[in-house]
This record gives structure tokens, C-alpha cells and sequence, in this order.
């Protein structure tokens, strides 16, 4: 079988060189090409010093020249838009990670996918665990009134709180069918110190060098508690959802948000 051709768009970016250097390990895949804002050379040399492939700052013109069957994108949302309004007319599919993706975007984005017969995968987090752990976060959430999360970062992420904590709460609430009990504190003598609040959910936020990304949903009911915890150690977690993503993209028409659908967690 012909390997599924791939180009990455934010190749130069810290999940590009990641994921360009999984798809040269992958047999299945062949890299064809790189776009980054940031290219400055015309050639991308493979991390296993095999091969060169085009790289460029423009992905209409690198399209010229090379034909993928997939474009995987992890740059910044208008930069992701931007291309897939491009190479969905072309007819290449598209596996998106970044984030920021609004609803807005997502609309339009399924509309571009069905007029033009091709699949789009968007997923705002490719770590199978974290996946696993929102799935058992919204069966745990229909047995316990009280939640809290905390999700723990980098020092330089720069949002606060992450997308993921504030979907997993959005989505525990949901498959509650209303808001989890918020016992509310007398007295905050230090502002904040409660975290946010999302449908009862308490969210709190730390940020710390040495860390990377964790994230913990604790359940709590009279006599017990559960928590969910989910530690990324290194950006490896992500790989093995974006290589299922791209093969199955190919098989696909419209878009598929989330990597639960590829996994039947829904
Ligand atoms: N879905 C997931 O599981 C997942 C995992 C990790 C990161 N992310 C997201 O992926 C995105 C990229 O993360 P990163 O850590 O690699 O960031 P990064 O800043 O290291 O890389 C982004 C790359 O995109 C390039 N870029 C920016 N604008 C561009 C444009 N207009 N055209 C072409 N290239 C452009 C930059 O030059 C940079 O090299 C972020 O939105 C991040 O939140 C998602």
C-alpha cells in the first residue's frame, strides 16, 4: 500500500518537529513537505538525516510542488484557518491540534469538509490518557454532586484555565444533566484561593516551572472521595492520537471533533 502523504503545517514549531519526526519513523507515512512563518532554508532536513523535503514560509506556493494527502496543523488558530480554507478546495484532508478553534471556526470548517468531500479531524488534545480521563470524568459525574478540578502547567503557559479543565468541567456538568454543588466559603481570606467556577465545578490553576501539563478531577460524596489524575511527561503522549488521526482522516468525509469519536468513547 502507498504510504499517506503528509505535510505539516507549524513544522518548525516545538508539536511540528514532533510530529514530522513521528511521521518519518511511521512506514505508512511519508512526509512531503513543511510550512512554517518562520523558514528561513527551502529544504526541511528529516530528523534521521534521510531525506530532504521542501520547506517554506507559504503553503499555496509549497502546494505547487508537493501533493500531500493530509496537512496536519499545529500553529495558531488563524493560521490553521487560514489553511484549511486552502487546501480543503484542493482536496487534501486536514488533522488539526491547535487550539482556539472557535465554534464559528468549527462550522465553517464542517461546511468546507462535506462541500469539498474530504475529512477533517480536530482534536483539542491528542494524549490518549487525557482523553480516557474526561470519558471516566462524565461517568464518575453522574454518581457525585461535588467536583473540583486541579490542572497544573508550565510556568509560561499563558491562559489560564487551561481549554481542557474548562471542557472537562463544561462536559461533567452535561452529562450530569445540571450543576454539581458548590459549597460556598464564609469567609475567602485570600481572593481566588477558591479557584473559578464552571457549573459548580471548582477550578484551580497552577503554574510552575518544571511542570508540563497534569490535570485532576476529584469527586467528593459523604465518607469518600475519587480522583482522576492524568500527568503528561513529555510531548511524546501526543503522538500516538495524531498518527491515528491522520490514517483515519483518509477514510473520512465532514469533520470529526475530538479524538473520542476515533476511539468509540462517545
Ligand atoms: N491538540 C493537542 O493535543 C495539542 C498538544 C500540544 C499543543 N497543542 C497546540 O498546538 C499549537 C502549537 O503548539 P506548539 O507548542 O508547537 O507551539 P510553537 O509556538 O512551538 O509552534 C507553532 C509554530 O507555528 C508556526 N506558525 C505560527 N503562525 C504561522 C503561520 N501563519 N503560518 C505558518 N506557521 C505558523 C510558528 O512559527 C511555530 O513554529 C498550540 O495552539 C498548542 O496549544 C495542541
Amino acid at each position: 500500500m502507498e504510504p499517506i502523504t503528509v505535510l505539516v503545517h507549524g513544522a518548525l514549531g516545538k508539536m511540528g518537529r514532533e510530529v514530522t519526526a513521528a511521521i518519518c519513523r511511521d512506514p505508512e507515512l511519508e512526509l512531503v513537505g513543511g510550512v512554517d512563518v518562520k523558514a528561513t532554508q527551502e529544504q526541511l532536513i528529516l530528523p534521521d538525516d534521510s531525506k530532504k523535503v521542501p520547506l517554506s514560509s507559504d503553503l499555496s506556493s509549497l502546494l505547487e510542488i508537493c501533493h500531500p494527502k493530509v496537512l496536519v496543523d499545529f500553529t495558531i488558530a488563524e493560521a490553521a484557518i487560514s489553511a484549511v480554507r486552502i487546501v480543503l478546495k484542493q482536496g487534501i484532508n486536514v488533522v488539526i491540534g491547535t487550539s482556539g478553534i472557535t465554534d464559528d471556526n468549527l462550522k465553517e470548517i464542517e461546511e468546507l469538509s462535506k462541500a469539498n468531500k474530504v475529512g477533517v479531524i480536530v482534536a483539542p488534545n491528542f494524549a490518549l490518557g487525557s482523553v480516557i480521563l474526561l470519558h471516566l470524568a462524565k461517568i464518575g459525574a453522574k454518581f457525585f454532586d461535588h467536583a473540583e478540578i486541579i490542572e497544573l502547567h508550565h510556568h509560561e503557559k499563558a491562559d489560564a484555565p487551561s481549554g481542557t479543565a474548562l471542557a472537562t468541567a463544561r462536559e461533567m456538568s452535561k452529562s450530569k444533566g445540571k450543576a454539581f454543588v458548590y459549597p460556598l466559603t464564609k469567609k475567602e481570606t485570600l481572593s481566588g484561593t477558591r479557584g473559578g467556577q464552571v457549573d459548580g465545578v471548582s477550578i484551580h490553576s497552577v503554574r510552575l516551572l518544571g511542570l508540563m501539563a497534569s490535570q485532576e478531577v476529584i469527586f467528593g460524596a459523604p465518607g469518600q472521595t475519587l480522583s482522576l489524575r492524568h500527568d503528561t511527561i513529555s510531548r511524546e503522549c501526543y503522538i500516538p492520537g495524531i498518527i491515528m488521526a491522520i490514517k483515519e482522516v483518509v477514510k473520512r468525509q465532514g469533520l470529526v471533533y475530538g479524538l473520542e469519536t476515533l476511539l468509540n468513547l462517545r
